[in-house]
């Protein structure tokens, strides 16, 4: 495998001053590791995946003269693969882009990665079912991070369903190097001690810097989707836990307890589970009823069974309510074949596998009163048969704007008569508002506003030590959140950490509030909103490397004033005996501790709303704190 990424950070290391400039100004572009342009006339390494025809063509292209054709397919599934055994590292995430189009028709195309351990092949869905036709070329660009051990892996591009030939062309693989994770500050789990804190995490998630940030911050972590039943039971009776097993066995390893999700949704489920005996879609007859609920019992069985006692909390059910109905109860195939039932037999037999273990009923939006009351109904209904339901999970997937603390204060009421426990199952806060919107990266308002409400929900959470017995965000950092392409495809950032896994003003939200600001007064804490008044500027200050001796470091200026400025000089104070060396983006003079930088000729200009940033590289022989104030124009800003 290759080691490129741990070659750069020992050349940062070796390498004098002047050379560091040229390498760590690069730190946040993407690095190319392979391309693809089939613009010499040959197939440059790809091949087929069985017998199909895979050959250089002019006949398309996307760039320049020439492109790649895979041509005689027999089946979907054939398509132009490549090894990247020796491209790709394990724990490093890959950005890979391709340029497809059919040569006749149309058709859905997906990338994937095929990869074996020992023999056993698994697949890797980087980019789902997208439309192309031969009319005009369609991107499809995917982040893919191996977690494993392989001795085979290859990408692959099929479609759906016909065997037609296609195009591919402009193949590019790159990714940003990772920064390593903060050690000096507290742990998320060791200041919140009402309840554990977990984190959802995928596969990848589990080694190098993805695994040292999980198991420094949190108690508990949950499988995203491994434990789904597309994931468990792709086809009938035949189970596999490929995907779960590395993630249970780096849980143990690290002591972290597991939530188990999910054992019975309407979403992840094969078509097999809704399919009769005689092939039809089943319907509310007492034969596909029965068959659908010994497929459940069984489903149960073997999942809940394989991991023991290894799993001490399980959402039993996911998403039954649908407050739209009259009943308040989701039209999922699961409740119009079997209607109850379904719930009944899923807390029944889980009860009888997994004795010791807590069982849950999930779902989002449970803030929203006529949800919650539905969800109440039903619980309390259940519990009153006898139905084994030992916990609510409110899924908390909100947003800056919503719901209020004091919508979120009242869902947790309603359910304390019940005497059960209650979790927060899969927190995570958008910093968009509505489905239109989309920034290229996440505005600093955002940002502070989104610190604001992790403030007020975690400090609401605490006032039910009683109740509440764990909380966990789905995503352990921003480089990969499911909200990137829910509900539609844009960046989001709903996390605690950064997309290069450094803590975000939401951690000190919920570990330390004072630090959001630094010496602005911090508002109520129950409205959710930023600090009154504060200035006309907001700066990050980042470390982004450091080797003995010396850091490279950079300074973000946001201009918060409704008018532009033409000129800026920013200030500050570097106490631990800092000294700048070179500086870009600007001009700097420093005497004793006193930073002064003045803009660029070219960045000058500093729109409403803008932003420029400043990198440097310095020297240290003291500590590295980092300064806790800064000026801009004279006056104070706001330090995220
Ligand atoms: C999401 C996963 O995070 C995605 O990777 C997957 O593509 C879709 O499902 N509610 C749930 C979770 O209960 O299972 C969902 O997880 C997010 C919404």
């Amino acid at each position: 495998m290759r080691a490129l990424p741990r070659l750069l950070a020992a050349l940062i290391v070796a390498l004098p001053l002047a050379t560091i400039a040229a390498v760590a100004n690069a730190a946040e572009d993407p690095i190319t590791v392979l391309t693809s342009d089939f613009e010499d006339g040959t197939a440059q390494g790809w091949a087929g995946r069985a017998a199909e025809t895979v050959a250089h063509s002019t006949a398309q292209a996307h760039s320049g003269t020439g492109s790649l054709l895979v041509s005689g397919r027999t089946a979907a599934w054939q398509g132009p693969s490549l090894d990247v055994l020796d491209v790709f590292e394990k724990g490093t995430a890959y950005t890979i882009s391709v340029w497809v189009r059919m040569a006749d028709g149309s058709d859905n195309a997906r990338l994937s990665v095929e990869r074996r351990t020992g023999g056993t092949a698994a697949y890797d869905q980087v980019v789902g079912n997208t439309a192309v036709t031969s009319g005009s070329w369609v991107n499809l660009t995917g982040r893919y991070t191996l977690a494993t051990d392989v001795e085979f892996l290859r990408v692959y591009v099929e479609t759906a369903s016909t065997t037609g030939s296609f195009h591919i062309d402009d193949v590019a693989v790159s990714y940003v190097p990772a920064l390593p994770i903060q050690t000096g500050i507290p742990s998320v789990k060791d200041v919140i001690t009402e309840f554990p804190v977990g984190a959802a995490i995928t596969g990848a998630e589990i080694v190098t810097e993805h695994g040292q940030l999980l198991s420094k911050h949190f108690d508990s972590v949950t499988p995203g989707n491994a434990l789904k039943w597309d994931a468990t039971e792709p086809t009938e009776n035949t189970f596999t836990y490929a995907q779960a097993d590395p993630l249970m066995a780096y849980a143990k390893s690290k002591g972290l307890a597991v939530r188990g999700h999910t054992l019975v949704w309407h979403n992840q489920t094969p078509s097999w589970v809704f399919t009769g005996a005689d092939g039809q879609p089943m319907t509310a007859t007492a034969e596909d009823k029965a068959l659908l609920l010994d497929r459940l019992e069984n489903h149960i069985r073997n999942v809940a069974g394989h991991y023991g006692t290894d799993i001490g909390v399980w959402d039993v059910v996911n998403e039954v309510i649908d407050e739209s109905r009259p009943d308040g109860l989701r039209r999922s195939s699961w409740y119009t074949v079997a209607g109850l039932d379904y719930i009944r037999t899923a807390f029944r037999v889980a009860r009888e596998v997994a004795p010791h273990a807590k069982l849950y009923i999930n779902d989002y939006n449970t803030n929203v009163p006529a949800k919650r009351d539905f969800l109440f109904g039903l619980v309390q209904q259940l519990k009153a048969e006898g139905v084994p339901i030992d916990g609510v999970g409110h899924q908390v997937h909100i947003n800056i704007n919503w719901p209020t603390i004091a919508e979120t204060k009242a869902m947790f009421d309603k359910f304390v008569p019940l005497g059960i426990d209650q979790q927060v199952t899969e927190m995570d806060v958008s910093i968009y508002t509505g489905d239109s919107e989309s920034f290229p990266a996440p505005p600093a308002d955002r940002l502070l506003k989104q610190a604001y409400v992790y403030r007020d929900m975690f400090a609401l959470f605490r006032q039910y030590p009683g109740e509440i017995t764990s909380v966990t965000l789905w995503g352990l950092a921003d480089d990969n959140t499911w909200l990137d392409t829910f509900p539609v495809t844009r960046k989001d950032a709903p996390l605690l950490f950064d997309t290069r896994l450094q803590a975000k003003s939401a951690y000190w939200g919920v570990v330390d509030p004072s630090k959001i600001t630094g010496s602005t007064a911090s508002p109520s804490a129950s409205s959710s909103s930023p600090p009154p008044g504060t200035g006309t500027c907001v700066v990050t200050y980042r470390v982004t490397g450091s080797w003995p001796g010396g850091f490279q470091g950079d300074v973000k200026i946001t201009n918060t004033g409704s008018t532009a400025l033409s000129s800026w000089r920013l200030g500050w104070s570097f106490t631990g005996g800092q000294q700048i060396s070179q500086l870009w983006g600007g001009a700097h003079t420093q005497s004793g501790a006193a930073v002064t930088v003045t803009n660029a000729a070219w960045n000058g200009t500093l729109a409403a709303g803008g932003s420029t940033t400043v990198g440097f590289l310095a020297g240290w022989t003291g500590g590295n704190p980092a300064p806790t104030a800064f000026t801009l124009n004279g006056t104070a800003c706001t330090v995220l």
